[in-house]
């Protein structure tokens, strides 16, 4: 049977601009061209576990807006199931708004819009759904209330929850989240955020989760970029090195990972596995421009694996 992931999670139109370089404070410069593409860290992991192969859900908000209809259109025609997203009257789409470097480096500001609306509602939803998934997947563009509060409904069912701990507030920092998930996976920003260490390797990214292991977390697993990933947990620990590609736009490539590893979760792999397939998948989400657009396939996924790994 197909692995089921539900997502909780935002969905944003990305505005996206590639510039030579970033302007300095009082600063003009020129952009390449002003372009959109479907994001949104949850609609990015949904699309992402959809691609993989997962039966996937998606609770969540977009406005009454032509962004909310091209957002919820793109999920469908994705795969997604969508029931429980739903349309805010009152308050327009998320967006994002995303500054690319010529190395594919970004800079993300996000309009939260109807994605700050997810509450009670959505809690009660994703409660019942709960009940045909096998991993739920968060990511912290929610409000934190709405995130504890699936999560310990998950807990409360026997179903394995992952946070794509970003981004990192610091009223999300102070929410008691590594504890209340199973899975707790920040990139380096994001574990030093809530832990104080700054990640520059995975040595860093190793006392950084033991740091998150005493602040209750079960696994710890954390996103190093082009230095792969670290995990830490009840099973073990592993660094896992990324698969070496030239980036043209790294917009995305953390929720491809952690969609990979929800995925993988879902279909009990071990953890190191899972780690592997999950860089493979941050990787290929590179080459492309645009968040959902790069999401890959479990088709490149194992053509990556058989290629680099044979
Ligand atoms: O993780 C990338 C995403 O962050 C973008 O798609 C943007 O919408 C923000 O949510």
């Amino acid at each position: 049977m197909a692995p089921r992931v539900l997502v909780v999670g935002s969905i944003n139109m990305d505005l996206i601009v590639r510039c030579a370089r970033l302007p300095a404070r009082g600063e003009t410069i020129h952009g390449d061209a002003l372009r959109t593409a479907p994001g949104g860290k949850g609609a990015n992991q949904a699309v992402s576990c959809s691609r993989l192969g997962a039966r996937t859900l998606m609770v969540g908000r977009v406005g009454d807006d032509e962004f909310g209809a091209k957002l919820r259109a793109g999920l469908v025609a994705e795969g997604v199931n969508v029931d429980s997203v739903r349309v805010d009257q009152e308050v327009p789409s998320g967006t994002a708004l995303i500054l690319l470097e010529q190395d594919g480096q970004n800079r993300i500001i996000v309009m939260k819009g109807a994605n700050a609306g997810i509450g009670e509602e959505e809690v009660a939803v994703a409660q019942e759904l709960l009940a045909g998934v096998d991993v739920v997947l968060m990511p912290l563009e929610v409000p934190v209330d709405t995130v504890r509060a699936v999560a310990a409904a998950a807990r409360a069912q026997g179903v394995c929850s992952v946070l794509d701990a970003g981004p990192a507030t610091p009223e999300a920092v102070a929410a008691g989240l590594p504890a209340a998930v199973d899975v707790f996976s920040p990139n380096q920003i994001e574990a030093e955020a809530f832990t104080g260490i700054r990640v520059r390797d995975a040595t860093d990214a190793r006392q950084a989760a033991r740091r998150l292991i005493e602040m209750g977390a079960r696994d710890v697993v954390i996103k190093l970029g082009d230095q792969g990933a670290y995990w830490l947990g009840e099973g073990g620990e592993r660094h896992a090195p990324a698969f070496s590609v030239d980036p043209v736009d790294t917009t995305a490539a953390g929720d491809a990972f952690t969609a990979s590893l929800a995925v993988s979760i879902a279909q009990g792999t071990e953890m190191p596995e899972a780690l592997h397939r999950a860089n493979a998948a941050g990787a290929l989400a590179c080459l492309k421009l645009g968040a959902q657009p790069s999401m890959p396939t479990a088709e490149a996924v194992e053509g990556l694996l058989q290629e680099r790994t044979g």
